[in-house]
């Protein structure tokens, strides 16, 4: 399959890192792009991003990638994380970067477009830029991790939010831990 993975300047710089990984271990097609933010927080939070073999990587100014326009064809965009900026640009259609027009493409073709975003507390305008992008198509998947796995590292923390994101695009995400099925404690680290 073809995805979009864009991330932005919110914190959450694992999630993406698992993402790609879980991505990459299953040979599919990988667009990436980064803002200029997403490379400060990835710098703070993780040091390096370690990008998989054979991914594609786009510059969030250039509009020269094929998913920039709706007549190449993709499955789903993730954007991870994703910032309450990029979310109320998406929200009223900017199309100003490489990131927005994407989103903006996948709504308008009605293909899936995931937003992990993250945030704490909201105001007003991020709770009506979330029920925007709601009524225009998007699923908004929030980065809130679960417990009832009993985490034992950050990294457990960071997989029950990914294992989500996988089951959203149809992924097989074979260890991730389902109430009442699977009650096997994981420990990714
Ligand atoms: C270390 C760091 C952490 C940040 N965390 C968040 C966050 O969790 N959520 C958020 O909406 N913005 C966060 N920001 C602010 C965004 O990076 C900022 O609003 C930026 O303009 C977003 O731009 P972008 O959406 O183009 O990446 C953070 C910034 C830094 C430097």
């Amino acid at each position: 399959m073809r995805f979009v993975i864009a991330s932005t300047g919110a914190s959450g710089s694992i999630y993406l890192q698992k993402l790609l990984d879980a991505l990459a271990a299953q040979a599919h097609e990988i667009h990436l792009v980064l803002s200029s933010y997403a490379s400060q927080v990835i710098r703070e939070e993780i040091g390096e991003l370690h990008k998989p073999e054979g991914i594609h990587t786009h510059s969030e100014r250039s509009m020269n990638a094929p998913f920039a326009s709706g007549s190449t064809s993709f499955d789903a965009m993730v954007v991870v994380p994703c910032s309450m900026g990029t979310l109320g640009r998406i929200a009223s259609g900017t199309s100003d970067s490489l990131i927005i027009r994407a989103a903006d493409v996948f709504l308008k073709e009605k293909r899936p477009l995931i937003l992990v975003a993250r945030e704490t507390p909201w105001n007003l305008i991020h709770a009506r830029n979330v029920v925007q992008v709601m009524e225009a198509g998007a699923t908004f998947l929030p980065a809130m991790p679960s417990f009832y796995a009993h985490p034992k590292t950050i990294g457990d923390l960071a997989d029950s939010v990914v294992w989500r994101i996988l089951d959203q695009l149809g992924i097989p995400a074979p260890n991730a831990c389902r109430w009442q099925e699977s009650p096997k404690e994981t420990s990714s680290e």
